[in-house]
């Protein structure tokens, strides 16, 4: 999709710079007033080092960030942009949340970023509704993503047997809905016991083999993180290639995305 040794590539993107860099001051305006873009948590990738400010390394890291914010990847909620011997930055709204309400997160979450882990030429930064990763490409053990997923749960416990299986459960069901949507989301509802729980999971859409992964990736991460989510009455387990979240309240929104 872009070739760092294309010198017409990098033209045209250099002169598209101008105009993006205004519209993504503004958008930061907007967004800082929205309290939908909600902060959960972020990890700045230390072993990858720090860039210098004013580096070429800025100067291009800051334009890759420009071309995303100007594609249409919000129509779609995801974004991947990969300069091999820079970086390669992904982006990827919760199903519900395109358009607008995306690219909003996106401002948001390219802010947090520079605030929380300033220079850092890895960081991953999640929010409510969307995830921003950047990893720098040419350190190799950058690319392997398996410690940079956190779990948030609600320490209230919700008495249900077998909580544990029946999540499990509803998990696979939903990830079997994924299918449905180009997004890998599903989001629904179940009964546990007394309680109607609201569940959703997501998954990278360029995972290959497409479902397996999805699968694999989910079910790996609610193993990894049982002790935290296991009879809460509510949590987020939340990587980078995929997440989950329950609830015992409705929290997405109903509206499937453009297709
Ligand atoms: C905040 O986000 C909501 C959607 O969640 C949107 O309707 C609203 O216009 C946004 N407000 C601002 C100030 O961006
Ligand atoms: C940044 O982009 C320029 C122009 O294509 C290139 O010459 C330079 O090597 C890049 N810098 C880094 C650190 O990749
Ligand atoms: C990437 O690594 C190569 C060789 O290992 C080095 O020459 C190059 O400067 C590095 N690029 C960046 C952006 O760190
Ligand atoms: C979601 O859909 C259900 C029925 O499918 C409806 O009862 C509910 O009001 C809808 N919620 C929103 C926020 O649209």
């Amino acid at each position: 999709m872009y070739s760092s040794s294309s010198v017409a590539t990098r033209f045209v993107l250099i002169s598209i710079l101008a105009v993006v860099a205004t519209q993504l001051l503004l958008m930061r305006t907007v967004s800082s007033l929205n309290m939908t873009n909600a902060y959960l948590n972020h990890k700045c990738l230390v072993s990858q080092g720090k860039y210098k400010p004013g580096s070429s390394y800025e100067e291009n890291l800051t334009l890759i960030i420009s071309i995303i914010a100007s594609e249409d990847g919000f129509v779609h909620g995801y974004s991947n942009f990969e300069d091999p011997e820079l970086v390669s930055v992904t982006f990827q709204c919760r199903g519900d949340s395109f358009g607008s309400k995306c690219r909003s997160c996106y401002a948001t979450a390219v802010a947090g970023l520079r605030r929380r882990c300033p220079r850092y030429k890895g960081a991953i930064i999640w929010y409510d509704q969307c995830v921003l990763e950047i990893i720098s490409t040419n350190n190799t053990e950058g690319k392997i993503d398996k410690d940079n997923k956190v779990c948030m749960s609600n320490p209230k416990k919700m008495n249900v047997d077998s909580f544990r299986e029946k999540w499990m459960t509803f998990l696979d069901n939903l990830v079997g809905r994924t299918f449905k949507s180009r997004y890998m989301y599903a989001a629904g509802d179940t009964r546990f016991g007394t309680k109607k729980l609201y569940g959703m999971v997501q998954c990278r859409n360029v995972l290959e083999p497409v479902y397996k992964s999805c699968q694999q990736c989910l079910r790996n991460l609610a193993m990894q993180f049982q002790d935290c989510w296991n009879g809460k009455q509510g949590a987020r387990v939340l990587g980078t290639s995929c997440n989950f979240r329950f609830e015992l309240y409705p929290f997405v929104s109903n509206k499937s995305g453009p297709n």
